[in-house]
């Protein structure tokens, strides 16, 4: 019947659940909600994680001390893990020309502080994983940054906190998540593969992968399913957000499904099926229209859709009509590799090999489609 088990390993921003719901047109329609209740509700709707930037922890209590000690607390009575912690280098007005690639040097030096301070509170509550969001990263001008300098600065930072996370021997790894645009203009790293290539250049690209979303990658016109798939082939998918997204417009942050259903179906399959094990984090925002009981209506979706999901996704792995049209498509085929073992390429021009006749053959692909979308649509 769906219900969530912490098995399933889902997981929750505290920044979700609790989103007040200003955005730039209004002011919030929902009172700040208390992240003790966040973790309580959460578990009891059958999920395993909880996770949080440093200010999420401060939203009804503002002494970090007791905050952090009625977290725990909360942690402590329902079992609910922290798998993940980020840092919020955005809302504050000292940020707005970005933390680690501030022009402004001081403010830099202060993001680090702001970074490292957190990192140690993420070691304690057992956090694998670390996320960088650099959402203000970023400039509105080409004329106002010196996007080659932001990109040395930016480097130096998380080499900083890398060499900082093992001096102090933390089981940590940092996930960085990629945006095109919102709140910046433009944003550094702005895709997965953007990400990818930068990582490449860190003084210790091991412990660095990445965080995408769902949305985001949409938003840059790109497929999520294949951003996903590179990440998880170069060993880089650390964590993800789960959201839903109608294409290049405006980060909607939708419960996960609620976007682009086809493409959430093809990312269930892949993650199922495609060796990731991580936690499957959800970050959306519930509608603006909702009132704090629909909050919980809108978590619990995101985990029911996610199930009915994997069930679909099952199912169409299982069916042997599909098996049959994935053969008839060649697709298993791609994973043989291309020339044999001890072959050369000299061995290639000896091959008996008919253009026009494999120009002729076809490949099937829209029957294979249609299996996919009758497994989604629930009429297989
Ligand atoms: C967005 C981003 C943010 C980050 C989060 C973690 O929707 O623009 O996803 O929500 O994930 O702030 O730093
Ligand atoms: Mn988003
Ligand atoms: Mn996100
Ligand atoms: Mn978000």
């Amino acid at each position: 019947d769906y219900a969530p088990a912490p098995e399933d390993k889902f997981s929750f921003g505290l920044w979700t659940v609790g989103w007040p719901a200003a955005d730039p047109f209004g002011v919030a329609t929902r009172p700040p909600l208390d992240p003790v209740e966040s973790v309580h509700r959460l578990a009891g709707l059958g999920a395993y994680g909880v996770t949080f930037h440093d200010d999420d922890l401060l939203a009804t209590e503002p002494d970090r001390d007791t905050a952090i000690a009625r977290f725990q607390r909360a942690l402590a009575e329902t079992g609910l893990r922290v798998p993940m912690a980020t840092t919020n280098l955005f809302s504050h007005p000292v940020f707005k020309d970005g933390g680690l690639t501030s022009n402004d040097r001081d403010i830099r030096r202060y993001a680090l502080t702001k970074v490292r301070r957190n990192l140690d509170l993420a070691a304690e509550l057992g956090a694998q994983t670390y996320v960088l969001w650099g959402g203000r990263e970023g400039a509105e001008s080409d004329a106002a940054k010196d996007v080659r300098a932001a990109l040395a600065r930016y480097k130096e930072g998380l080499d900083v906190l890398a060499d900082y996370a093992v001096s102090q021997g933390y089981d940590l790894r940092f996930a960085l998540e990629p945006k095109p645009n919102e709140p910046r203009g433009d944003i550094l790293l702005p895709t997965i593969g953007h990400a990818l290539g930068f990582i490449s250049h860190l003084e210790r690209p091991e412990l660095f992968g990445l965080n995408p979303e769902v949305g985001h990658e949409q938003m840059a016109g790109l497929n999520f399913v294949h951003g996903i798939a590179q990440a998880l082939w170069q060993g880089k998918l650390f964590h993800l957000d789960l959201n839903g997204q109608h294409g290049p417009k405006y980060d909607q942050d939708l419960i996960f499904g609620h976007g682009d259903l086809t493409s959430a179906f093809f990312l269930v399959d892949l993650l199922e099926h495609g060796g990731y094990d991580g936690p499957r984090h959800f970050d959306y925002k519930p509608l603006r229209t909702e009132d704090p009981e629909d909050v919980w209506v809108s978590a619990a979706a995101n985990m029911r859709t996610y199930l009915i999901l994997r069930e679909k996704a099952r199912a169409f792995r299982a069916d042997p009509e599909v098996a049959e049209a994935l053969a008839a498509s060649r697709v298993p085929e791609l994973a043989t590799p291309t020339l044999s073992e001890g072959e050369t390429l000299d061995d290639l021009a000896a091959d008996e090999f008919d253009v026009e006749a494999a120009g002729r053959r076809g490949y099937h692909f829209t029957r294979l489609n249609q299996l996919a979308l009758e497994h989604l649509l629930g009429v297989r």
